[in-house]
């Protein structure tokens, strides 16, 4: 046997309380057992999303709250401005364009965070104001990189377009503000920061969107947020939801709430940069420009393919880390620091690379990256 150390940025491990909790009898989701765990999720996510609105809870991944924000903005033939900064800004792309948007892109380099000037300079040159909104994404967990969703959102909101980002990565991790960031859809999934299951989408909306919301015309039905929001008043989603994982997900936010958001922002920072000076030290090229705090994309040395070190690490080490996606397939390592972790899931991580590294007939002498790792993992 191989003990396995899950490094992928989703699913992420998930702390035995929450894996338990999902085992627990089960209740009726029109019941009040389900109605207190509703509460107690919905009112605790509106605090990690930094919104005074509602936070509403879909049976899904984060695609589906993706494919939700869509269905409930647009109508057909509307046009659209997509920041593009990774394999999930192409998401964004393709979603709208499936949905009949008329969809602009700022196509960023991968790796590198849109320049907000540039978001600017489009929605100046939009002088009849057809853009209707604006779509973005927090951390491209494809390149590692963070978008500057703050100064974006100040330059969004001095138009009428809406702001959608995309916060499946980095929620939960990272201080995020929607209100005060004027974002007015934020979405985000159970799998990453939050240390659940996959299988509950969460999104919330402004004003401004929900006025647009509801003149829509694209075609919804079980994504129909409209409904979502009559049933909230019941703390009830209008279908059954993954019961299951709500309680899984209502035991982790407890979990995250004894933390407090503060300390589990800065352990995130801290993590990251161990994970940066251990890949470092070990001659890794850092692939983003501007790192995220939740996971660290790394380049191996130009002769060995990524996905042979990464099956190998696997295979003989139990490290699981995952691999490029779309154009970096086979390019890149994406190590994992997000949600349930703590500095020796880096040290592990580290030292599974240097291991595989040498196997692989780098030179390099072992302790090399767990060292410089461990000089700041040793901060605590
Ligand atoms: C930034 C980002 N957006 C969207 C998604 C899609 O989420 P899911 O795979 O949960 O549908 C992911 C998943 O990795 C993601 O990292």
């Amino acid at each position: 046997m191989v003990k396995k150390y899950l490094m992928t940025p989703g699913p992420t491990p998930v702390p035995a309380a929450v894996a338990a909790a999902q085992t627990a009898e089960m209740v009726s989701h029109r019941g009040r057992e389900f109605h207190e765990l509703y509460q107690y999720v919905a009112a605790t996510l509106r605090d990690v999303f930094g919104t005074k609105h509602e936070v509403y809870l879909l049976t899904g991944s984060g695609t589906c709250a993706m494919e939700a924000a869509v269905a409930n903005l647009l109508s057909p033939g509307e046009k659209v401005l997509v920041v593009r900064s990774g394999h999930f800004g192409n998401r964004w792309a393709e979603i709208l364009k499936e949905y009949g948007a008329m969809v602009k892109t700022i196509d960023v380099e991968w790796g590198r965070a849109v320049n907000p000037k540039l978001v600017a300079e489009r929605l100046a040159e939009d002088t009849e104001n057809e853009i209707r909104a604006v779509f973005a994404t927090f951390v491209d967990t494809s390149t590692g990189a963070v978008t500057d969703v703050e100064e974006i959102g100040r330059m969004v909101n001095e138009t009428n377009a809406l702001f959608v980002v995309d916060a499946v990565s980095g929620l939960g991790a990272t201080d995020y503000r929607m209100d005060e960031w004027y974002v007015d859809v934020t979405l985000s999934a159970s799998q990453k920061s939050f240390m659940s299951p996959p299988g509950i989408a969460f999104l919330a909306l402004s004003p401004k969107a929900w006025k647009v919301c509801e003149r829509a015309k694209c075609p919804r039905y079980y994504w129909d947020l409209r409904k979502y929001r009559q049933w909230a008043e019941r703390f009830e989603t209008p279908y059954t939801p993954a019961v299951a994982t709500v309680r899984a997900l209502a035991t982790a936010l407890e979990l995250m709430m004894e933390e407090g958001l503060p300390n589990i922002y800065a352990r995130h920072e801290r993590l990251a940069r161990a994970t940066r000076a251990g890949v470092t030290a070990l001659g890794l090229r850092l692939f983003a420009i501007n790192p995220a705090n939740v996971l660290t994309v790394v380049r191996p040395p130009d002769e060995i393919g990524a996905d042979d070190l990464r099956d190998h690490i696997a295979r003989n080490y139990g490290v699981y880390l995952a691999g490029g996606q779309g154009q970096l397939k086979d390019r890149v390592i994406r190590i994992a620091h997000m949600g349930f972790v703590g500095p020796f899931d880096v040290v592990h991580a580290i030292t599974a690379l240097e291991m595989g590294l040498v196997d692989k007939g780098i030179v390099l002498e072992l302790g090399t990256g767990a060292a410089a790792a461990e000089e700041i993992l040793k901060e605590l």
